[in-house]
């Protein structure tokens, strides 16, 4: 791939174009922010541990879109993040103005693009992205399961002390509290993770996950997590430039899928050169399938806060 841009060059922005840079991902990397010198200083500062790292991308930082020209990848950071006390949806009229601005110069300099969302509240940000541009649905979509996914492997390995590699599982749903870590899909290289530990403990598990967004906030306290976001945002990355044909849970515009319409929602998707190249659906438990619907209502109520 030519460019891929990152728009916000915050934590998670500069830690993205850092480990697209770092993974060769593409010919440049544009990192563009509105406050002048951070895009620039950062991206300059990157470039210039290209010789140590021994990568190859360019890395340059702008205020404006014109060195995004005709990019083939933006992957969407930019808003506020969340403070101690405060959920994904508080954030919804702030980003969603600042999304808009940034999904109209995207629209402008680069119209056949793909849009990675990362900003929250993700779900609905997604959506905004979409009525914006008017691109096709395969190419807006969002990054939040891949994470969710991430923290909910991490915490199964640290319970039973095995590799986190061998974790292989799936979070559904909104990007939010209400999201559903699928238990029957949850194994251990192939083991049912049923079968190597008991429901007090995996439900334990399940809540922390689901509240694992806002833990990294009350930590930090002036920002939200940056080195699992932006591993998850350059995992989706690498599968749409190598064109691996991934299968990921992203938020995906839904037409019916799970009995789901007219909103993004976390799904296992297949992603490869033409964005979200599938929607696939699996058997849900009832319990799974009511949590599913019960996420999309919170994405649906926090779609009715945004007018377009
Ligand atoms: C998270 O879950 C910020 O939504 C992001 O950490």
């Amino acid at each position: 791939m030519n460019t891929v841009t990152v728009v916000g060059a915050g934590h998670v922005g500069a830690t993205l174009a850092q480990r697209i840079a770092e993974k060769e991902l593409a010919r440049r990397v544009v990192l563009v922010d509105i406050v002048e010198g951070i895009p620039q200083g950062k991206g300059l500062d990157l470039w210039e541990s290209a010789p140590i790292e021994g990568f190859d991308t360019r890395v340059l930082g702008a205020n404006d879109y014109a060195a995004a020209k005709d990019c083939e990848l933006f992957l969407v950071t930019a808003g506020v993040a969340r403070k101690p006390g405060m959920s994904r949806d508080d954030l919804v009229k702030t980003n969603a103005a600042i999304i808009e601005s940034v999904c109209e110069e995207i629209k402008q300099a680069s119209p056949n693009a793909m849009i990675m969302m990362i900003s929250n509240p993700l779900d609905v940000m997604c959506w905004v992205a979409k009525e914006v541009t008017g691109f096709p649905p395969e190419r807006v979509f969002g990054m939040a399961g891949v994470l969710d996914t991430a923290r909910y492997r991490s915490f199964i390995a640290m319970e039973l002390n095995v590799s986190v590699e061998d974790i292989q599982a799936m979070v559904l749903g909104g990007h939010g509290d209400s999201m559903v870590p699928l238990v029957s899909y949850t194994t251990v290289s192939g083991i049912p993770v049923t079968q190597l530990m008991n429901s007090e403990k995996l439900d334990a598990i399940v809540e922390r996950t689901r509240k694992g967004g806002g833990e990294i906030v009350s930590y930090l306290k002036t920002g939200s997590a940056y080195y699992a976001p932006s591993a998850a945002a350059a995992q989706m990355a690498e599968s749409i430039i190598k064109d691996k044909k991934r299968v990921l849970p992203c938020a995906a515009w839904l037409t019916g899928q799970y009995g789901l319409n007219g909103l993004y929602c976390g799904v296992p998707c297949k992603l490869g050169a033409g964005g979200v190249e599938e929607i696939i659906e699996v058997e849900l438990t009832d319990e799974e399938r009511t949590a599913l619907e019960n996420s999309s209502e919170v994405v649906k109520k926090t779609m009715e806060a945004v007018t377009l």
